[in-house]
């Protein structure tokens, strides 16, 4: 796997070699690498060829190019444990590299079978329409779990679903399972992404704990825990939504957070979405899918 994973950060390599831009190039070379999970979901899907390890550069290429864009929107400064594009060169720049790699991205997509290049620019218009759909919710705050799942199927799960179904067309096997697969993957994977906020420290996060309530995002503990508190503590938990807080008001929310379970009814959703992805597909299909899914529940960053 390691081998494949190096082969395909070369062809991505080699795209950026074609843009003859030092300027780009030398942006480029800033960037982190990531865990690269759509290229492991791909490979182990549709095993290791020309065919499929040029389709995971391409989706990595768009992987990057949504994350240099969220960051700017986010106003994020650290990536991958690194200072992110927009803090080293500032938003325009961010911005412009995040083009270039999208369309240099849907330039090579071309050599692929329309079904495929279809499910990818589909898959870009959910979770551009996803992002917009996460910085309005965040406008004020959000009690509906049904449009927080909405939210995260389509900035997040859209991708993993389409990378997952781009893999079983290229090699013949059920489109339809593998895309519910990497659905349900997704899903489960921006729950965790979001438990963790909560539950991580600054160190690792490379942000303060706790930054998507201050950034207006009531995730998935936050609106349990919104379900389960009392009327006078739910108008406490509304007065804190998107505003920096204090030591004692973080330790409010961890405390009745605690005293709900919040936590471990979202990690026990995110469980039944890893559960959910496994459902559909045709057996025998590869154990290394299932380990996938058990190593993205337990991680920690
Ligand atoms: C991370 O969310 C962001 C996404 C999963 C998708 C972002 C998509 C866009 C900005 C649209 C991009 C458009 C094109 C054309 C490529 P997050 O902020 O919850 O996660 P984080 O903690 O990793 O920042
Ligand atoms: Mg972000």
């Amino acid at each position: 796997m390691n081998e494949a994973l190096e082969q395909i950060k070369h062809i991505i390599d080699d795209f950026i070699g074609e843009f003859k831009n030092p300027f780009l190039q030398e942006m480029y070379m800033q960037l982190g690498c990531g865990k690269m999970l759509r290229s492991k979901l791909v490979i182990n899907i549709a095993g290791v060829n020309e065919k499929s390890l040029k389709l995971c550069a391409i989706i990595e290429l768009i992987q990057l190019a949504s994350l240099l864009h969220d960051d700017v929107i986010d106003e994020a400064m650290i990536r991958r444990g690194k200072d992110s594009l927009n803090a080293i060169y500032g938003n325009k720049n961010a911005i412009m590299l995040g083009d270039a790699l999208y369309s240099k991205a849907y330039y090579h997509l071309n050599d692929f079978l329309p079904a495929i290049a279809k499910s990818l620019s589909n898959a870009v218009c959910e979770l551009s329409s996803g992002e917009i759909f996460d910085v309005f919710l965040a406008k004020s705050f959000n009690d509906s779990i049904n449009q927080y799942i909405q939210m995260i199927e389509q900035k997040t799960a859209s991708l993993i679903a389409s990378s997952a179904e781009c893999a079983a067309i290229l090699c013949g096997l059920d489109a339809r399972a593998y895309a519910y697969y990497g659905k349900c993957l997704g899903i489960a994977f921006q729950i965790i992404d979001d438990i963790l906020d909560i539950t991580q420290c600054q160190e690792v996060l490379g942000k303060p704990s706790l930054n998507d309530y201050k950034e207006g995002k009531t995730t998935l503990p936050y609106l349990y825990l919104f379900d389960d508190l009392a009327l006078n503590e739910r108008e406490k938990l509304i007065s804190l939504h998107s505003k920096e807080l204090t030591q004692e008001e973080k330790e409010w929310i961890l405390q009745q957070m605690h005293k709900h379970r919040s936590i471990a009814k979202s990690q026990e959703k995110a469980k039944f979405y890893a559960k959910e992805a496994l459902s559909l597909l045709p057996k025998p299909y590869n154990p290394k899918l299932e380990e996938i899914i058990t190593s993205m529940i337990e991680r920690s960053f």
